[in-house]
């Protein structure tokens, strides 16, 4: 499981949190992979660690209530893919291993895609998908009959449209592959590299195309996605204080300790524990952090971080906000926006 890198395309809120710990539905983006790894009957798992190593140990733990067993192992730079698999030699030894990368969500999990490469045992399988913008992602090409040709990471000229997905799985042949390659143009030893190393010495790696959905939640508008998917699977679960003076619709899970005060809470949509909601509503697809603070406020298809306030602020759509941050209406004057905002944030404000 690799739970290491920079996560550049979520700042701010990646400078003070790593992204896989960023939450679908108030859960970080990391158990729904380790749940899938689980599931799939794989009980020991290494977690590739970077600099924001402190925070995953504290939420993983020993990964028990995950029902795996769980090593960290440290990685000194975000290396790239394959620097992965080198430094995480020792830890898998001889076994086949599946490689999941922590911040990609697959709806449906993987038990299906480890029963078929355990039964066929190919040197390694790799998962496809159509993807609108190929020039993101590594990229397939694949011949006439399926098989695969050659696979190219992030190509200005992409030979299709399938990109991998970040969810692999490797014979031991794997380890031959990552010592042999070099570091690509953006300095990463690519596992895209190791594994087309595999496919021109000779080993048999089977392309998997997924129906099911996937989305790796690098970027806010994916992550937001991912937000919407999970919602949807939620069921009613009210555990919160909510008074006669509010509605709350549909598929909404309303954590203890959470108080909803003449508000609108309608599903799907999550409230953490000890939030609490005053004359406001939250529409579909929104999640409520733990311990946040709305009144007189309106969000709809946003996540809301831990602690956060929102106070007068009407219509937040479409938008993530960070841990303990602060957005509230005023009187003062000149009627102006007053911000103080982290780098690389972003605001959007419509005409009036
Ligand atoms: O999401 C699928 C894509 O993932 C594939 O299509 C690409 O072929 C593959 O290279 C990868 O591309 P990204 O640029 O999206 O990878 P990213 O740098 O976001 O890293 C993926 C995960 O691995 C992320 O959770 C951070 C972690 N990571 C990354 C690096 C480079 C590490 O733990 N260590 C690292 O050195």
């Amino acid at each position: 499981m690799l739970a290491g890198g920079s996560g550049t395309r979520l700042r701010p809120i990646t400078y003070t949190s790593a992204k896989q710990l960023v939450p679908l539905a108030n859960r970080p983006i990391l158990f729904f992979g380790l749940e899938a790894i689980a599931a799939a009957g794989i009980t020991e798992v290494g977690i590739i660690v970077g600099e924001t190593h402190q925070a995953i140990r504290d939420v993983v733990g020993d990964g028990s209530a995950l029902g795996i067993n769980v090593t960290f192992i440290q990685q000194d730079a975000p290396k790239g893919l394959a620097h992965a698999v080198l430094i995480a030699q020792d830890f898998l030894g001889d076994d086949p291993f599946v490689m999941y990368l922590g911040d990609n969500l697959v709806v449906g999990g993987i038990t299906a895609f480890v029963e078929e490469f355990t039964a066929e045992r190919p040197d390694a399988m790799v998962l496809l998908t159509k993807v609108d913008n190929p020039q993101s992602f590594g990229v397939a090409e694949l011949a006439a009959d399926g098989s695969l040709v050659r696979l190219v990471e992030k190509p200005k000229d992409p030979p299709s449209d399938l990109a991998l997905v970040g969810v692999y799985l490797f014979d031991p042949c794997i380890h031959e592959a990552v010592r042999a390659i070099e570091p690509s143009g953006r300095g990463e030893l690519e596992i895209t590299d190791a594994i087309q190393w595999l496919i021109e010495h000779g080993h048999t790696v089977r392309p998997h195309i997924l129906t099911s959905p996937w989305i790796d939640t690098g970027k806010l508008q994916d992550l937001l996605e991912a937000n919407r998917i999970v919602l949807d699977a939620i069921s009613r679960d009210i555990r919160g204080d909510v008074d006669d003076a509010s509605k709350v619709e549909g598929k909404v899970a309303i954590a203890e300790g959470a108080v909803v005060r003449e508000s609108t809470i309608r599903g799907p949509a999550v409230i953490g524990a000890g939030a609490h909601s005053e004359r406001t509503y939250v529409g579909p697809f929104s999640s409520v952090g733990n311990g946040c603070r709305l009144v007189d406020a309106e969000i709809e298809h946003s996540v809301v971080l831990d602690g956060a306030r929102i106070d007068g602020v009407q219509r937040i759509v479409d938008s993530l906000i960070g841990r303990d941050a602060k957005i509230s209406r005023t009187v003062e004057l000149p009627a102006a926006l007053r911000l103080m905002i982290g780098d690389d944030s972003e605001i959007s404000i419509p005409l009036s």
